[in-house]
């Protein structure tokens, strides 16, 4: 994947940004609150039409534009996927609504055409790093989840579309045991609904179960790298309908025992979580929600038997985050056949020296990589000869000479 044309208009401080990108490595350098992190922001959300850091996306609209009765915010990359040259475009359009309200909509459009937004996820990649998600391994269950999904969607066909009919069958079926609960209505409507959820929540525990042990391959690979071969890291799976059978005692399971669920079928998955539904069918009611099933879903890391979301140092979470984060960008080539664009933001400030040299030196035509950064100095002269310096001030991109460089 290569981005080859950035246009950002009212992005953030951005008001207007319109340039060409290298094949290798653009370092964007800049003080605090410039625009820095906001340009990697607007390149992944032309990814995942989200932010990787709010779910709020009248957030990334100007401040200023905002308060236009009609305001847009356009978001357009020109970008080469194996031969075949794209535009995307994604415009946030916050329009009057009501009395004095105003509402926001996405329109994405793929080639100059208007498409669902489940449609194009993931036709241009992208992988963010960025310091704040340590929250992936420090933060809740929602957290680990808002990874998950946001990465399968991208490399997963129709993960998205799934996503969305359970989290639909999910509101559905939370309401009526919530009326069951206050004994109006009749349990035998939540057939359809068992039926719904465990359909569409098998293929959702089904990809997790894949992409999980397909990530942690790659993951504790570059751990150990990045760790010159000092510690193991793990990455499992913990799904709150767990579809295989627990032997008795496994309660007491090892924190570091991997269990392999790759064998298994998402029918068998689907009956199973099923059954489970039925089961435990009173026990929801008197709750008046659903317990179980991928919405619950976790995810564990787990360092040398120890958990690294209580345990870890705080080297230990960025290394952590940074080995996940390069693993992903591997598994997607390795599902797509092409490398994401990379976007790493403040990265090099918390590595050591060799650490970084290993960095730099993982660039090349094709592994295209944003890095930001407040302090240059911090990149090696040869590389930077060959990567193209930006600029950003006061949300103002402005190419640095190469002779400067
Ligand atoms: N919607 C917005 N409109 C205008 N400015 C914004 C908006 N959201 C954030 N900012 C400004 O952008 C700056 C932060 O940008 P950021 O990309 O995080 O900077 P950097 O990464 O260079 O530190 C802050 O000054 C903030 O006030
Ligand atoms: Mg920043």
């Amino acid at each position: 994947m290569h981005l080859k044309h950035l246009s950002l208009t009212n992005f953030r401080s951005l008001t207007r940004l319109d340039e060409e990108l290298p094949r290798r490595a653009v370092v964007l350098v800049g003080q605090n609150a410039q625009g820095k992190t906001s340009v990697l922001e607007a390149v992944y959300f032309l990814s995942a039409f989200t932010s990787f850091q709010t779910n709020a996306d009248r957030q990334m609209v100007n401040f200023h534009e905002a308060k236009n009765p009609l305001a847009v915010t356009r978001l357009v990359a020109d970008y080469q996927t194996g031969r075949m040259k794209h535009r995307l475009e994604a415009r946030l359009i916050l329009e009057p609504s009501g009395a004095n309200g105003q509402r926001l909509r996405k329109e994405i459009l793929l080639d100059g055409v208007k498409r669902q937004m489940n449609d194009v996820i993931g036709h241009f990649k992208a992988v963010i790093f960025a310091p704040q998600m340590s929250q992936i391994i420090e933060g809740g269950p929602e957290e680990r989840r808002r990874y998950l999904n946001l990465a399968l969607s991208q490399a997963v066909p129709t993960y998205a579309q799934d996503l969305g009919d359970y989290s639909q069958a999910l509101t559905q079926r939370n309401a009526l045991l919530k009326a069951l609960n206050e004994s109006k209505g009749n349990s035998d409507q939540l057939e359809v609904w068992d039926e719904a959820l465990s359909k569409v929540g098998a293929r959702i525990i089904h990809r997790r179960i894949q992409a999980v042990q397909e990530i942690e391959r790659f993951a504790s690979r570059i751990h150990h790298e990045l760790t010159r071969g000092a510690e193991v890291l793990r990455f499992a799976y913990e799904p709150a309908y767990d579809p295989l059978p627990k032997p008795n005692g496994q309660l007491g399971l090892k924190i570091d025992t991997a269990i392999d669920r790759s064998s298994i079928e998402p029918r068998d998955i689907q009956d199973g979580f099923l059954a489970r539904l039925k089961q435990i069918r009173g026990e929801e009611i008197a709750r008046g929600v659903t317990t179980i099933g991928p919405h619950r879903d976790d995810l564990r890391f787990v360092i040398n038997k120890a958990d690294v979301s209580d345990y870890g140092s705080r080297g230990q979470v960025r290394t952590t985050l940074l080995a996940i984060k390069l693993a992903e960008v591997e598994w997607m080539k390795e599902r797509s056949g092409e490398y994401p664009v990379i976007l790493l933001d403040e990265v090099m400030a918390e590595l050591d020296s060799s650490r970084r040299a290993d960095l730099l030196g993982y660039t090349s035509p094709e592994r295209q990589v944003l890095f930001t950064t407040t302090d240059l100095s911090l990149f090696s002269a040869g590389f930077k000869d060959d990567a193209e310096i930006w600029n950003v001030k006061s949300g103002t991109v402005t190419r640095m000479p190469k002779s400067n460089s």
